[in-house]
Formats: structure tokens, sequence, C-alpha cells
């Protein structure tokens, strides 16, 4: 195993809650120097306060995925606060209103679409030339089972988790021979702030059942799958989807 990320620079957006905060905790134990970038700023100084006190190295940055001017200057911030980026996770997400397609407004749908797929796009943009001036790394997008299979009154986000996968592929094609390896990883459901906030009890029950495995997923679970695609071990993966969804798709 070469899961050790010592000397490495990780950009994580989304890095606050959930499962970016897990990724962000699970790679600064492994040496990683983390940049956790977020909407909100206080928890996400909250989680660095957290892997500081653990011994590890991490700062928070405040930025807007949906914005690309802030993408580029929080790439910067990373870049000039550790030397270089050798690690991007383009996790940050959310789950939009459910309803049915015709329903959806077009802010709506838009807001969405830039949150959930664009902000993949700026990040990607901007992490690429900084990786290549770092001698290459490797990037994870955080997409979901809903990247491959369809889901009732999300049709924004099922669209937008489609298009991550798709630019996973031609983004890693691009990079091959760069040194830049880019791969997408399919979540099923995860107990996370996400599904709480978008769903009551009851809708979350029904959720577990929809998994062979009876239960949700946890953050570490999709986190342990994200370090391997990061780390050396994952040496000749690109360009691929990987789920970790508790049998979701074998269905
Ligand atoms: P979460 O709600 O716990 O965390 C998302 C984080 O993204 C929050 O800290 C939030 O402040 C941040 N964020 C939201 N909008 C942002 C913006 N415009 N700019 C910067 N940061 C922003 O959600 P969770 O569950 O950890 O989701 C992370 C990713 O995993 C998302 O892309 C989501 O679509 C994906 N996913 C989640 C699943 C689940 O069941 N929880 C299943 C499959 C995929």
């Amino acid at each position: 195993m070469s899961q050790d990320f010592t000397g490495k620079v990780a950009f994580v957006t989304g890095g606050a809650s959930g499962i970016g905060a897990a990724v962000a905790r699970q790679l600064a134990a492994r040496g990683a120097k983390v940049v956790v970038a977020d909407l909100k700023l206080e928890p996400a100084q909250k989680l660095v306060d957290e892997i500081v006190a653990a011994g590890g190295l991490a700062t928070a940055v405040a930025v807007d995925v949906g914005q690309p001017e802030q993408v580029e200057k929080a790439i910067q911030f990373a870049v000039d606060t550790y030397g270089g980026l050798h690690l991007a996770v383009n996790n940050a997400g959310i789950g939009g209103v459910a309803k049915p397609t015709a329903d959806y407004t077009l802010e709506e749908w838009r807001n969405v679409v830039e949150i959930d797929l664009n902000s993949v796009f700026y990040s990607t943009k901007y992490e690429i030339p900084a990786l290549l001036a770092s001698g290459g790394g490797a990037i994870v997008n955080m997409a979901s089972i809903l990247g491959t299979n369809g889901f009732a009154s999300a049709p924004a986000y099922v669209s937008s988790k489609h298009g991550v996968v798709g630019l996973t592929k031609a983004t890693a094609i691009d990079y091959a021979k760069q040194g830049i390896r880019v791969n997408a990883v399919g979540p099923g459901f995860i107990e996370t702030p996400l599904l709480g906030d978008n769903m009551d009890s009851e809708a979350i029950k029904g959720l577990r059942g929809l998994h062979p495995m009876g239960r949700l997923g946890t953050a570490d679970e999709v986190a342990a799958l994200t370090l391997f695609l990061l780390s050396d071990d994952a040496s000749f993966i690109t360009g691929s989807y990987h789920l970790v969804d508790g049998g979701y798709a074998a269905q």
C-alpha cells in the first residue's frame, strides 16, 4: 500500500461537511497538507482546528464553487500557502428541490447545474495548470450513483452527475500522458447533512431499502475509496467511475 500522502498538497471543495470533511480528515491523517475549501468558512475552520489539534496540517478558504473567479483564487491560495498542488477532490454539491422535470423552474435548474456540474469544470480548469506545475497528480470528482442511474424528481441533479462522469472521462484522456489521473466516485446514499436537509426521516428510511446491504453508506466509506484513487496504489486507473453504493447499482 502507498497511501502515504506526506508532502502532498490537497484541495478539497465542500470540505467542511459530510464526505468532503471525511476526505480532508483522512488525507491529513496520512500526511497531506489539506486546503478545506467551502462556502461556509466557519465549519471549514472548525474542521481545520480539529485536524491541526490531531497533529495534521490544514487551512481553510472560503469559496463559492459556482463562481469561477473565486475558484481560481482559492486554488492559487492553496499553491501560495503550501507551494504546489498534487491532489484535488471536487466534491462540493447540492441536492436541489425534489420535483419532476417540467416543474423545475429555469432558475432551479441552472442553480443545480451550476453548483453540481459547471463547478467541476471551473475547479478542473484551474487545478490542471497547478497540478502540471507541481509535476502531476490526481483528481477525484464526486459524482453519485445518480451519475449512472436515474431517480425520481431529481432531473437537474441526475443530469449534473451524469455530466460529471463525462467530464471526468474527457479530462482524463486529455492529461493521461502528462501525469494527471482523473477519476469519479459514485456513492450510493450516504448519511450526511445533504440527505438530512433534503428529506424527512421516513424518506431516509425508504432510501435504506434501496441498497441491498439494507443501510446507507458513511462518509468514511466514500473517503476510503477516494483516497485509494488519489494514491499511487491507483497508478494505472484513470478516466473511470467507481461505485461505493452497498450494491445499489447491481440490481
Ligand atoms: P454535505 O451537504 O454534507 O456537504 C457539502 C458541502 O459542500 C457543504 O460543506 C457545503 O457548504 C458545501 N457547498 C455547497 N455548495 C457550495 C458552493 N457553492 N461552494 C462551495 N461549497 C459548497 O453533502 P455531502 O453528502 O457530503 O455531499 C458531498 C458530495 O457528495 C456532493 O457532490 C454530493 O452530490 C455527493 N453525493 C452525496 C451523496 C449523499 O447521499 N450524501 C450521494 C452521492 C453523492
